[in-house]
């Protein structure tokens, strides 16, 4: 199959509704990484999304609709919901409602509820009205791999696979959506993101952080995978730890690797500056740079040696979280 990258246009969008309707995925963009979209009511385009990643059956997937869409048409509201909407939506939040069983079991794996996300891009909200049906779409990778945020990123992954790209430029939020479920009492954050407990707690007074317990059936299947791993090596140091980082470098260096450093700006200066792949210096712009340096590390690098920022809480949670899953190891 040949893959097409496109501008986002009247002609590509058309194409983009074509190709939908008749169950094949299309790759678009959104505030936070590239989605691969599909028909969310066929059974035949949701399964198609896990072959086309490689993922595994039993990780639900998002729904996506723009503003206008009858949200009520797929899901029972909650109580407290409705704030949560009016003070981030359009937006990188995910809520997680019970669902009214609309669309296809396949999008959430049998489970009762649907994640809905309205996401704020123009371009990614221009193509969600134009094709106006609810659209099932995980990050535009082969699982496991790096999520993508620019239409390159999915071409390398997913090149020969989808028919069609839309290019909506570079992805500036750059982590994936805060995920919440609102089944409960209160809200409980089931993927941390851009959209942090702290600012959910701050409109509803209340809001949890889901820590699966030891043999619990976890809420959020997605998170016991291994997750966001460049394919180079890599080595993981606390904040503390930037000397032994850097002579872990030095070591690597002449034993004739190929390393590259991912850390903060304040810890740079430690180390030559062709080696360094700069997170930043805020949480905004290290959650905007992580997954675009941790694939520049796979293509230049055979180790890549990556020292946590210092910084907690806020928008850090999601990108720690993120780091740490990248340089796990199996
Ligand atoms: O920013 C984003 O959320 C991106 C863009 C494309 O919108 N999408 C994304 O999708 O990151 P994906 O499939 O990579 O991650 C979806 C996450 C997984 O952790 C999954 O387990 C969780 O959402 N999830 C989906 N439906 C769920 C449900 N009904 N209950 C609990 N967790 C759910
Ligand atoms: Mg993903």
């Amino acid at each position: 199959m040949q893959t097409e990258v496109q501008k986002i246009g009247e002609r590509s969008l058309a194409r983009a509704k074509e190709l939908l309707l008749r169950g094949e995925c299309v790759a678009f963009p959104t505030e936070t990484v590239y989605g691969l979209g599909a028909d969310a009511r066929s059974d035949e385009a949701v399964e198609r999304i896990y072959r086309v990643k490689g993922r595994p059956q039993d990780n639900p997937l998002i729904v996506h609709i723009h503003p206008g869409f009858d949200l009520g048409s797929l899901v029972y509201d909650e109580p407290y919901a409705q704030k949560l909407r009016e003070a981030f939506l359009p937006g990188p939040l995910t809520l997680v409602y019970r669902s009214r069983g609309r669309v296809s079991v396949k999008v959430s794996c049998g489970l009762d509820t649907l994640a809905v996300r309205v996401p704020a891009h123009p371009e990614a909200q221009r193509f969600l009205r134009y094709v106006d049906i609810p659209v099932a779409a995980p990050s535009a990778n082969r699982s496991k791999h790096v999520s993508p945020v620019s239409a390159q990123h999915v071409l390398d992954d997913l090149n020969g696979r989808i028919p069609l790209i839309l290019d909506g430029g570079p992805c500036l939020g750059g982590i994936e959506s805060t995920v919440c479920d609102i089944t409960g009492p209160y809200p409980v954050i089931l993927r941390a993101g851009l959209v942090t407990r702290e600012m959910i707690a701050g409109v509803v007074g209340r809001c949890d952080e889901y820590i699966p317990r030891e043999g619990e059936k976890v809420r959020s299947p997605g998170m016991k995978y291994k997750h966001y791993a460049p394919s180079c090596d890599t080595k993981l140091f606390a904040p503390a730890d930037a000397a032994a980082a850097l002579a872990e470098y030095r070591r690597a260096v002449q034993g004739g690797r190929r390393v590259r450093v991912l850390c903060e700006d304040a810890v740079a200066g430690m180390f030559p500056a062709e080696a360094v792949l700069d997170l930043g210096a805020d949480g905004a712009a290290m959650a905007e740079n992580l997954y675009r340096l941790l694939r520049e590390a796979e293509t230049c690098a055979d180790l890549l040696i990556a020292i946590e920022p210092a910084e907690r809480g806020g928008v850090m949670t999601g990108v720690l979280n993120r780091l740490r899953k990248a340089c796990a190891g199996e």
